[in-house]
């Protein structure tokens, strides 16, 4: 008997990723999306493959679909996007949650959360280890995100303490690689993309701001790992690279691996940006034997290849 796993969110960045590695361990998959922020594109080479099953459908509303597994990444997860619509947001967290969890006590499938390091806020706390309970603004324009996620979590925990179902909730930190959205303004895909056009780099705050970067098939990894461990695993586990790097450190990387003529230009910090993040993920590596591996500049030579493709294509 195969496996059927549901993967919502499955046309985006890393749900796309998610659906070729299922698919490659000879997995059924079943990929939602409404297409807000993902793209046909990015799952347009497995159209054809009999073991995939394309659906439009907005997580908002209830599915039901005989599944084993669920992943759950639906959601919005650039601040351009998820502020684009921040009550659908919300909605897409919450009701999402509730919909998927009511998918699971119905069939008894397992069911893993796209949770996110943004559950911290801005934290006094660093690294991040998943006892810390975070420091987080509810009424900025950052909230509906993060509230959101955090409500999530705490849906996925009553449903679990309530009805049982098994749970694995993973606390993802920024992650990169192809099939990033270039239009999302996030960091990465940002600087690769000003640096392939010569144009400047714009820095926010004066760059000693930190980031970890994570390159996506470590993070698959961490998520299939995550799927298939013992039930008494709930997490939430950190997932993410714990590498830290300035700001100016990433811009001048980048301008190193594409030779770019750009120059570095700064601005002023948006409202409620963090200084500083950077996962523990001590419990991953007891808990799964997950850590990453790829480096960051191979990790983005890889990325830097598929924007630069892109560009060239026009898009
Ligand atoms: N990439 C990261 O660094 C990162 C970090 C933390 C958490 N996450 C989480 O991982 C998940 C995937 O993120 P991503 O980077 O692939 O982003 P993404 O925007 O590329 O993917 C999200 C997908 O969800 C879809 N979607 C949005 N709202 C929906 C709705 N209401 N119904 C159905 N589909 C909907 C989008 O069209 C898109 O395909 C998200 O839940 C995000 O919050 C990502």
């Amino acid at each position: 008997m195969r496996t059927t796993i549901l993967v919502t969110g499955g046309a985006g960045f890393l749900g796309s990723h998610l659906c070729d590695r299922l698919l490659s361990e000879g997995n059924e998959v079943i990929c939602t999306d409404n297409l807000f922020t993902g793209s046909k594109d990015n799952i347009r080479h497995l159209l054809n493959n009999e073991l995939f099953e394309f659906i439009r459908h907005d997580v908002t509303f209830p599915l039901y679909l005989e599944v084993d597994q669920i992943y759950n990444l639906a959601c919005p997860a650039s601040p351009v996007h998820y502020q684009y619509d921040p009550v659908q947001t919300t909605k897409t967290s919450v009701h999402g949650a509730i919909n998927m969890l009511g998918l699971v006590k119905r069939t008894g499938a397992r069911i893993f959360q796209a949770s996110t390091s943004e559950v911290y806020g801005d934290p006094e706390v660093h690294p991040q280890p998943e006892s810390y309970w975070g420091r987080v603004n509810p009424i900025g324009i950052r909230s509906c995100y993060d509230e959101g996620k955090r409500c999530a979590e705490t849906l996925f925990f009553d449903y679990h303490r309530q009805h049982e179902i098994e749970i694995k909730v993973a606390r993802i930190f920024n992650t990169y690689g192809p099939r990033m959205n270039p239009e999302d303004g996030r960091v990465v895909s940002n600087f690769i993309v000003q640096a392939l056009k010569n144009e400047p780099i714009t820095i926010y705050g004066d760059g000693s701001q930190t980031r970890s970067f994570c390159y996506v098939d470590d993070l698959i990894e961490g998520f299939v790992r995550l799927m298939n461990s013992d039930p008494e695993i709930t997490g939430p586990v950190n997932l993410g690279n714990p590498g830290e790097f300035t700001m100016l450190e990433l811009a001048n990387l980048v301008i190193e691996i594409t030779g770019s003529k750009s120059q570095i230009t700064y601005m002023d910090l948006p409202q409620d940006d963090p200084r500083q993040r950077q996962p523990d993920i001590s419990y991953a590596k007891s808990a799964l034997g997950w850590e990453p591996s790829i480096q960051l500049k191979d990790g983005l030579t890889q990325t830097v290849e598929y924007f630069d493709n892109l560009l060239k294509e026009g898009v």
